[in-house]
This record gives structure tokens, sequence and C-alpha cells, in this order.
């Protein structure tokens, strides 16, 4: 069985919260054991619960145009959330919700070990910019041990706000410019045009 799988296993029976008890499915997060850049969301939503997968409604048709304004597809990138079963009636997890799941996204991070972790929205924002508006810092990275750190807003906040839809999309052309330079590899001048760069 593989790390990630078994992972799956034990999101699938964990009752270390209450979440379980009122989710359909699990979500624990999907993606390819080495997945270079990962996605982390809030928590799964209506439509997650139903099909067991993240980012399957509205947001995530929204998330799957931003992966091809790159050159990406999903099956590409590993997709994980903050909490992994759905909080009752859409609401935001609590921090006691968040800290009891926490130990999972950091085994989905030992295993897959990417070299880019994206967060989408206020809560997983939280996880490695504490103290920060999101306003302020969206489209800014940080690098530790090797790894960035790249902060976006929610892609749900552009079905909200039309204006946030066009911050979305140019956050997420800088993300093959920083893939680029982490992969160090000489090239003619990669800031010139990103979104042909290959990724891949
Ligand atoms: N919003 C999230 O944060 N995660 C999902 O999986 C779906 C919607």
């Amino acid at each position: 069985m593989s790390d990630l799988t078994e992972l799956y296993r034990d999101v699938a029976v964990c009752r270390r919260c209450d979440l379980y008890k009122t989710a359909t499915n699990p979500v624990p997060g999907e993606g390819p054991e080495n997945a270079q850049i990962m996605f982390i969301g809030e928590g799964p939503g209506w439509n997650e619960d139903q099909l067991g997968r993240p980012f399957v409604g509205a947001a995530g048709k929204f998330l799957d145009q931003m992966f091809a304004l790159i050159g990406l597809r999903r099956s590409d990138v590993y997709i994980a959330n903050v909490v992994k079963h759905r909080p009752p009636n859409n609401r935001d997890p609590l921090p006691d919700e968040i800290s009891a799941c926490s130990h999972f996204l950091d085994r989905q991070i030992a295993i897959t070990k990417p070299k880019i972790i994206v967060t989408l929205g206020r809560h997983s924002m939280a996880r490695y910019f504490p103290n920060s508006a999101i306003s302020k810092i969206h489209g800014t990275y940080f690098k530790k041990d090797g790894v960035v750190y790249f902060a976006m807003y929610h892609p749900a906040a552009a079905l909200h706000q039309a204006n946030l839809k066009y911050e979305i999309e140019q956050d997420m052309l800088k993300l093959p410019v920083i893939l680029n330079e982490l992969q160090a590899v000489p090239k003619p001048d990669p800031v010139e045009n990103p979104t042909q760069l290959k990724m891949f």
C-alpha cells in the first residue's frame, strides 16, 4: 500500500474531532505522490462531501481554469484541505478541528515533498503566514528549507467578488516563474514569457 493510500485510510476512520459525524465522505485530498506544487484549501463543501474529492464544485471549476492558465492539469498537482471532513452548513473550521487535522496535512507534505505550497484563503494562510492579512500578502512568498510558501486568495472569493478574479489570475501567473527559479536550470530569460515555461 502506498503511503498516501495508507493516509487516506487513516483519514477515513479519524475520530479526532466531531466533523466525521455530520460528513457524508472524508475528503483526504488527491494528486500524485511526486507533485511539485501542493494547493491547500480550507475544507470540503457540499459537492466535495458528496464525492469525497477536493475542489469539485464551483470554486474547483474556477481553480481548474487557473491551472489551465499556466499550462497545468489538475492531475499535475496535489490538492489538500486544512480539514478533511466538511464542517456542517459550510461554516468555517474551528481552531480545534484545524489542529486535530493538521497532522494529516503534515503527513501529506512529508510524503509528497512539494517544492511549492500554495495556500488558498485565510485558513491555510494562517498555518504559514500567522497574523497576516490576505489582502496584503496574496501573491507573495517566502522560502524555508528549500520550500516556497505562496499565499493566494481562496478561489471561491472570485465567485463572490469579480475584482478578485483578476488578482487570483495575476498571482497564479507567478507560479511558473517561481518554479522555474527553483529548478535553477540555466535558461535564457525565464521571466520574459512566464506562461510558456516548461514546468514538468
Ligand atoms: N473549498 C475548499 O476550501 N476546499 C474544497 O475542497 C472545496 C471548496
